[in-house]
C-alpha cells in the first residue's frame, strides 16, 4: 500500500524546494527604521535591541547609505529630540531645524531618489509628556487639535525631502487631513503611509527606550484593543478613503490574521511592521543561543510576507540583506 499523494516530493533537495517556494522575501521588501539623536557625539547603543544605534547625524547617513547599498527598499527615520526641546505640543519635531527635519533634508541631499525616504509623523517622540498628540486639561488625548499638528509637521517633513510621511498616532481623521495640508502646500507627489491598524501593545517598549520617551501611562485610548480583529478593518477601509497610499498593520507577528485582511481589503500596498518588542525577542533568545538567529530572522519575515505584507519594516532590515537568496 503506497500513499496516493506525496507532497515531500517537493521537499527533496534544497532546489526544489527553492522552486516550489510560493513567498520570497527580497531585500527591497525591506525597510530600515533608523533612530537620530540631536544631543550624541557617538552612536549610542541601545541596550533594549542589540545592534540597534541611537546614532549621530554623521553616523545615521554613513549607515543609511550602506543599507541603500545593500539593496533595502526604504528607510523610515525617527528624531529623538534634546530632552531640554521637548514640549506639550512638540514643537521640535516641526520646526525645520528640529532633528528629524535636519535629518530627512542630509539623508535626502546625500540619496535623492535611490531610495524612499519616509519620516515618523507623530508627536510622541518630541512631547514632554510622551504622548503622540496634545493633552487636554482633562487628561484626555484632543484628536482634533493634535490633527493640526499633524498637518504641520507633514509639511514640514515633505519640505526637508521626505517621499514619505507616516501618520503613526491613530487620531481619527489624520490621513484625511494630512493629504489637505499637503496638496494645499503643493506637496502632490508625497505619499502617505497610514498605520492603519495599529494596536496598543507591550511590544512597543524597547522603542520607548530607543527614542527616550517620557510616556507615562498607555496610548490605549486611541491605538487599537488586541482583543479586536474587525476595527481593524474599519481602520483601514478608513484610511483607504482618506487617500492613504499605504496601509500598513503593527505590530506583525501577532496580528498575522489582522495583516491577511487588510491584504485582502487593501487596494493599495500593505506595510506590516515588525517592531521592536518583535527584534528584542529573537535577538535576546538567539544570544542566550536558545534560537538560531538567521533562521529565526529569515522565518519570520517569510511568514509576515505570506500572510499578505507587501513590505515590511524591521530593525533587521541591513542585515536580512545578507541572508536573503538572490
Ligand atoms: C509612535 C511610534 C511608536 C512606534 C513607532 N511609531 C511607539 C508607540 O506607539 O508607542 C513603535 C515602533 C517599535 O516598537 O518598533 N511614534
Amino acid at each position: 500500500m503506497f500513499p496516493a499523494e506525496r507532497p515531500r516530493r517537493l521537499r527533496t533537495t534544497p532546489a526544489m524546494r527553492r522552486l516550489a517556494a510560493e513567498t520570497q522575501v527580497q531585500a527591497r521588501d525591506l525597510v530600515l527604521p533608523m533612530f537620530v539623536a540631536d544631543e550624541n557625539t557617538t552612536p549610542r547603543p541601545i541596550s533594549s535591541m542589540p545592534g540597534v544605534y541611537q546614532h549621530t547625524m554623521d553616523s545615521l547617513r554613513r549607515a543609511a547609505a550602506d543599507a541603500v547599498d545593500a539593496g533595502v527598499g526604504g528607510l523610515m527615520v525617527f528624531g529623538v529630540p534634546d530632552p531640554d526641546d521637548k514640549d506639550p505640543q512638540g514643537r521640535a519635531g516641526i520646526d525645520p531645524d528640529g532633528v528629524l527635519n535636519r535629518a530627512l533634508r542630509a539623508l535626502r541631499a546625500d540619496l535623492g531618489d535611490d531610495t524612499v525616504l519616509m519620516a515618523d509623523t507623530c508627536l510622541d517622540e518630541f512631547t514632554d509628556h510622551g504622548h503622540c498628540g496634545v493633552v487636554a486639561d482633562d487628561g484626555s488625548i484632543d484628536n482634533d487639535a493634535t490633527l493640526d499638528l499633524y498637518q504641520q509637521m507633514a509639511v514640514a517633513q515633505a519640505e526637508a525631502g521626505a517621499h514619505v510621511v507616516s501618520p503613526s498616532g491613530m487620531m481619527d481623521g489624520q490621513v484625511a487631513a494630512i493629504r489637505l495640508a499637503l496638496d494645499t502646500h503643493g506637496h502632490h507627489n508625497t505619499a502617505i503611509l497610514a498605520y492603519s491598524a495599529k494596536y496598543s501593545s507591550a511590544l512597543y517598549g524597547p522603542f520607548r527606550d530607543a527614542v527616550g520617551s517620557s510616556l507615562q501611562g498607555n496610548r490605549a485610548t486611541y491605538q487599537q484593543d488586541s482583543a479586536n480583529a474587525r476595527e481593524s478593518r474599519r481602520e483601514v477601509l478608513l484610511d483607504l478613503e482618506e487617500g492613504a497610499d499605504m496601509v500598513m498593520v503593527k505590530p506583525a507577528m501577532l496580528y498575522l490574521d489582522v495583516l491577511r485582511e487588510a491584504a485582502e481589503l487593501s487596494t493599495v500596498p500593505v506595510a506590516a511592521y515588525q517592531v521592536s518588542g518583535e527584534y528584542s525577542m529573537i535577538a535576546a533568545a538567539a544570544e542566550r543561543g536558545w534560537i538560531d538567529r538567521e533562521r529565526a530572522i529569515t522565518e519570520s519575515l517569510t511568514c509576515i510576507k505570506r500572510a499578505g505584507a507587501d513590505f515590511i519594516l524591521t530593525y533587521f532590515a541591513d542585515v536580512a540583506t545578507g541572508l536573503l537568496e538572490r
